[in-house]
This record gives C-alpha cells, structure tokens and sequence, in this order.
C-alpha cells in the first residue's frame, strides 16, 4: 500500500475498459483515493471488476456512480461521450472534477460544450498514453501507466487546484504528466499514433485480401510483425478516434499520401538521390529517435558516460596494424563533398564521435549521406548554394575544427544558424574565426568572451578580406578559406608558421584553385566544387601514441599502415627522431594529394632535447604523449611556444602536468610550455583527463613505463577521434581495461 494521502475522496470511473479499469485499479492498490466506484453498462464487466478487486464499489447506476463523487472520469469509447455526459448531468455539479481518458481532446471539449453549454473550469481532459492489443476488465492492469505519459489539455480557465489534484492522481498512478491544448494534442496525435494505425490496418488488409491461403503470414518476417502488431487493436475504438479526430488525421494523411507518391515517382523514374535522401534522413531520425527512447543524450554527448581506463604496469608492443581514419581530413571530406557537384565516395573516413557529428550537421541541412559503413561513405553534394536551413541547432559534440570551420560557411548561407556543442567545446574560444569573419561582414553572435553557442545570421554579403593570423591555427585559416569561397574578391590568410594545409590540397582536388605565395593562402570567391573521391590515411594523431608505445617500452617493435605524412603533421616524427627514436618510413606514395607511408618503429633509449618552436604548430595534437615520451626519456625536454596548448580540448599543459604529477613525475609547467626531467619513476596513481581523449590514450601509453597501477578517470571522448582504441591497444600488448565502456 502507498503512503501517499488520498487525492480525491470518490472517484467514479465510468467503463471499465482496459483504461478504466486500469486507472480504477492504480487508484484503489496506490491508496490515491478514499474509495473507487465503478460503472460499466456491461453488468458482468461490473461485477468481474469486484470481484477483481479493481474497484471498491460497484455502482447500479450512474446516478449512484456520480452522486457524492469529488472525481469524474469517463473511460468509455469517445463516441459515446455526449450520450454519457447527458445521462450524468443532473448529478454533476461544478465543484466536481470531470475528466476523460480518450485519445482525442477537441471532440471531447465539443461534446461538453454540446451538452453543458459551456466548458466550467473543473473539467480537465485527459489521455494516458498507455494500452495494449488486449482490452477488457480482465486485462486491467495496475501498473499499467507506470512512465507512461499521461496528457492533460485544461482550457485557459481551468481551476489550477483542479489540475494539480488531477496531476497528482495521475502522477501517484506512476504517470507523467504533461499539458497541453486540445487541439494541439489532437495534431500530434493524429501524426503520431492514429496515422501508423491507419496504414497499420491497410496494409494488413490489403494484403490478407489479396491472398486467400494467407499465405504472407507464413512467410512474413519479423520486419512485418513490428510494422503490423497495432493492426490488432481494437476496431471499435479505432473506428471512434478516426471519426473524432477527423480533420488532423485528414491533414496528416494527405501530408503522408503526398510523400508517398514521391516516393513511388522516385522509384518509377529510377531517382536514386530522392530515394536515399528519404530513407538516409530517415534513418537518422530512427536512430535519434531510439537514443530518446532509452533516455540516451544526442549522439555525440558522452558527458554522461562515464568510462575509466585501468592499466597494469609493464608490457612490451608489438604487431602491424592501421590506426583508423585522419580526423582533420574526415571533417574536410563530408564538408566539401557536401558543397560539391556531383557524387563523391570517400574510403577510410574517420567513424569517431566529431567526424560523426558533422556528417549529422550536414544530414541536419539535406545533404544525403550514405554510410558510414567501413569507412566508406557517399555524399550527394548539393552545390554551393544546395543547404538547406536546419531545423533546430547544428550540434557539433567535441569537436573544435567542426564549429570553427562551419562558422565560415554558414557565414555565407542564405539562412540563420546556430552552432552548439558540448560542455569542453562550449569554452573554447571563437572570437578568433567570430572577428575576422565580422571582417568580412559576417554577422555572428556569441555568448561572453566569444564562447559558444554561436549564431550566425544568414543572408549577408561577405567580401574577401586579407588576415594576418595571429596564431598559427590552421583551423582559422580553412575557416577564412571556406567563407572566402562564397566571398565577393580574393581572401588571403598569412600563417606566422605552417599549420596543417589539408584544407588548400583537398580544395585543390575539388577543382578549386588556391594560391599560394609563401605563408599566404588565398581563394577568389564564386567557384564551384567538382565532386572527386578521397582516400583518408591513417591519422598520424592516432599514429603517434603507438609511435611513442613502442619507443619507450623495451623489446617493443611495431609497423603502422598507410599513415597520412603530411610535412604539416609530422612533427611527432621529427621530435620523436631528435630524441633518439628508432623510426623508419618506407612505401612512400602519394594517394589523393597526400602524402601516405607505413612506418615501422623499434625500442629506444630517448633522450630529453629542448624542442625546436617551428615543430610546434606541426605536432600541435601529439604534445600529450611526446610528454610521456620526455617523462620516459634521459635528460630534460624543455617545450615552449606552445602556449596554444591551453586552448585544446583541456588545457593541455597543466592536465598533463596535473597527470604526470598523480603518477609520482614532477614537472614545472610555464606560461607556454612545460620542462620535464626524464627519468623520475612512473609510480603509478590516479590520473583525471579531464574528457580530452588525447589525455586518455597518453596516460595508456604510460602505463608501458610504470611501476604501479594506471587508473584514467573520464576517458568516454576517446571515441571521438579513436574508435577502437581499447581493442587495439590491447591487441598490440598495452594491459587496458575499459570500465563502464
Ligand atoms: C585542426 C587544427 C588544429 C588541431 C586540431 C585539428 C584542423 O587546431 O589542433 O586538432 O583540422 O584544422 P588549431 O588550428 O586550433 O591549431
């Protein structure tokens, strides 16, 4: 029994249906009401609900049911309304609270208008959204609302005691409750509910119709059996809420009959973009709306997942592999494969949570996407001016080079934008793209000190300007480019040291010509993109944790396939070979504009160096695990110049020191960098990354070196540039244990 204080004194459920008898049943076991009184014009439905036990008393007559009841509810199909309600309203006075459960609300304010002249503030309609195929009294069931949603439409006038003792009933009953208008239920109802129904009974009809052996039952598969299992419902009451909710359902179905004759034209005149636009989109929409249904956040929000990394001491690596795709290549793929003429079929694209967010974003503004499935995906471009405006904010999880580069193409769409993304990249800083955008008449907003969100406002005219960058961001300098692509005139962007240049070479492999004098990169705005295909190497990011693996464990030996090497990205190598590292690159090619190798790396004994500051912008990613390396390696490492660091997806200088120091390894951390004395013993400790993955997979990799137990708190952003990385780490001789994964 509940310990809940009765809400109502006597409430009269009147039908004791499946519903009826079920909410009679909650408040009887719930102790939410002092006695239960049912009425059923079914004189065995009434006495079997006794002897159920679902109500207290059985009422003769609906007089003796309403008379000294404080809570009316009608369960009884929604065409027999009006006639019920004439029948109780003698006895049915304002201080009583009449409410229904029917599926449909704007017939059931008619019908009380029809019959009482007027809607009196006690009447508050109402709808669980709760049922099943079976219906009766005998199928009653007590928890059957138990988070369920229950919907109540009071009018503007409604007693609010009314509706919060209604609320509290409904919500002791296990519901929740939500409100909202007749009508607009109605409308959601009718999309939601009473449509799948419709086409439910249809089909089923139609083709048990064409089929006397019913033969189809034998052969259907499971895929038939979901669509179909609500064409066994009830017919009567179905019959009632067609014709109750006429006009939604009438509006709905033509929306639907509409859709599918396009889709029947796509199929008959052979539209392949149209049919895998629908069903791509639609996919997309399932799956989002399945992570609603078990409570998940949006996809890429790991925040509420929490994963630690349990290493043990020790360990030698070894084997030959392929780290999985080039993120900052990945983001560049779907981008210009978006804005693209034409078909473009990209290999090896990077299935890791920021890559994933913005093929969504692009989905999110009617790009048709198929894939990714093995790394290969298919983006129908739209052309330059072919997006389309998003329906809610474009949501970019974790990823930095996501908002930064977006920012420059929707400053030049035609419509408005909002670009959001988790809580690490909603303190990243975007005053740095947000100005010069401004510049060259963007209009955007943001929130203070220049953080995310940010909105941007479509329809602006931008004109190419010239930027002296004052960092050396290469995430900066595509976002210029990008937004110089729609720009009237030439816009130019001179780096103070040569970042990563992905951006320049795959608009080149586009067909977009972009010039280079020197540290300057400019675009004439007005081109278009020709769709091409790309081969995405292995990341080198990804790359370097096994690079510094196997150089600092003993007996270790590793070779790494087909990894993208870039001169703007081997800075890892570079630092990794002055500190003495056995590295070797062979099968030398060039694959799409990029520069590929395999790579093979062996034991070594690293010493510390002072790391020269022109390599900065070129390991800008990998500084996490080349302080692992220099915690690992003779002598002192002194980095500086790196002040960039701080503004990654932690502060990466003083987590990584914050880490060093949980382990037993001291270091002094400066404005721009860090000194490490190598050589200190790794104990072992509990380290907090803080979410950036990169944190994550250094600390993994230290563990080859440790004396103690590694534990990594907050690792779940792994899978935002490394899918995979656990299984890979552990294949390869790294003793980790992902819990909570
Ligand atoms: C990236 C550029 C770099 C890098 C990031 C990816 C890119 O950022 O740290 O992981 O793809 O353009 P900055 O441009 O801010 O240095």
């Amino acid at each position: 029994m509940s310990a809940q204080p009765p809400v109502f004194n006597r409430v009269a459920v009147i039908g004791l249906g499946l519903i009826g008898g079920s909410l009679a049943c909650a408040v009887r076991r719930r102790g939410l009401a002092g006695s239960v009184v049912g009425y059923d014009k079914r004189p065995d439905e009434l006495s079997l609900g006794e002897s159920l036990g679902v109500i207290d008393e059985a009422a003769d007559s609906l007089e003796q049911a309403v008379k000294g009841s404080d809570l009316v509810v009608l369960a009884v199909p929604v065409r027999a309304t009006r006639a019920v309600l004439q029948e109780i309203k003698p006895w049915l006075d304002d201080a009583v609270v009449l409410s229904d459960v029917g599926s449909t609300k704007t017939s059931f304010v008619e019908d009380v208008k029809a019959v009482f002249g007027s809607v009196s503030p006690s009447v508050i309609p109402g709808h669980p959204i709760a049922g099943s195929e079976k219906s009766g009294i005998r199928a009653a069931n007590p928890d059957l609302f138990n988070n369920h949603k229950v919907i109540l439409t009071p009018g503007d006038d409604a007693d609010p005691q009314a509706l919060s003792s209604l609320r509290s009933l409904w919500e002791g009953c296990g519901a929740n409750v939500l409100t909202m208008s007749p009508r607009y239920h109605d409308e959601v109802l009718a999309a939601t509910s009473h449509l799948p129904h419709l086409i439910a009974f249809s089909l089923v009809d139609t083709l048990a119709g064409e089929d006397e052996n019913m033969d189809i039952f034998r052969y259907a598969a499971g895929g038939f059996r979901d669509f179909t299992r609500i064409a066994a419902s009830d017919p009567v009451m179905w019959h009632d809420i067609f014709l109750s909710n006429r006009e939604a359902v009438l509006r709905v179905i033509d929306h639907f009959t509409h859709d599918l004759d396009q889709l029947r034209s796509a199929i008959a005149d052979q539209d392949s973009a149209k049919l895998l636009r629908v069903f791509s989109r639609a996919k997309a929409a399932r799956e989002h709306f399945s992570k609603i249904l078990s409570g998940q956040a949006f996809v890429t929000n790991h925040s509420d997942k929490q994963v630690t990394f349990r290493l043990q001491p020790g360990g030698a690596v070894s084997g030959e592999f392929r780290v999985p795709g080039d993120k900052s290549m990945s983001h560049r793929s779907i981008m210009l494969g978006a804005l693209a003429e034409g078909v473009t079929e990209v290999t090896g694209f990077l299935e890791g949570e920021d890559s994933l967010a913005t093929l969504q974003a692009f989905r999110d503004m009617g790009v048709t996407i198929e894939g990714p499935d093995n790394g290969f995906v298919r983006i129908h471009g739209v052309g330059m001016k072919g997006l389309q405006a998003p329906r809610g904010p474009l949501y970019l999880g974790n990823s930095g080079t996501a908002m930064r580069l977006f920012a420059g193409l929707m400053a030049a769409q035609s419509f408005n934008s909002e670009l959001t993304g988790d809580a690490s990249l909603s303190k990243r800083p975007m005053g740095r793209v947000a100005d010069p955008l401004r510049a060259m008449g963007a209009v955007i907003d943001t929130e203070g000190g220049g953080r995310p969100p940010m909105r941007i406002k479509g329809g602006q005219k931008l004109t190419g300007i010239h930027y002296e960058m004052p960092m050396a961001s290469a995430q900066v300098k595509s976002c210029l480019l990008l937004a110089g692509l729609y720009a009237d005139g030439s816009t130019s962007v001179t780096e103070p040291a040569p970042t990563r240049d992905h951006t320049e070479r795959m608009l080149s492999g586009f067909g977009y010509h972009v010039y280079r004098d020197g540290p300057t990169a400019s675009v004439s705005g007005g081109g278009e993109l020709s769709a091409t295909n790309i081969d995405v190497p292995a990341d080198i990011s990804s790359a370097a944790f096994f690079l510094v693996a196997a150089s600092i464990a003993p007996e270790s030996e590793l070779v790494l396939r087909h990894v993208g090497i870039n001169p703007t990205r081997t800075g890892v190598i570079n630092i990794l070979k002055l500190m003495g590292a056995d590295i070797d690159i062979f099968n030398e090619r060039e694959i799409g504009g990029e520069p590929v190798a395999d790579i093979r790396v062996r034991s070594a004994e690293l010493k510390g160096i002072d790391i020269p500051e022109d390599q900065v912008p070129l390991a800008i990613d990998e500084f996490p695990v080349l302080f692992i390396a220099a915690a690992c390696a003779k002598g002192r490492t002194v980095l500086r110049g790196a002040e960039e660091l701080r503004v990654k997806e932690s502060d990466r200088i003083q987590v990584m020191a914050d880490g060093l120091e949980a382990v037993g390894v001291k270091t002094t951390v400066t404005a721009d960098g860090i000194v490490i004395d190598g050589g200190q013993t790794i104990a072992g400790g509990v380290v907090n990354s803080h979410g950036d993955h990169r944190i994550a997979m250094s600390f993994a990799v230290a563990s080859l070196r440790a004396e103690g137990e590694i534990e990594v708190r907050d690792c779940a952003n792994v899978a935002t540039s490394f899918p995979g990385f656990v299984e890979l780490a552990q294949n390869c001789g790294i003793q980790i244990a992902a819990e909570g994964a």
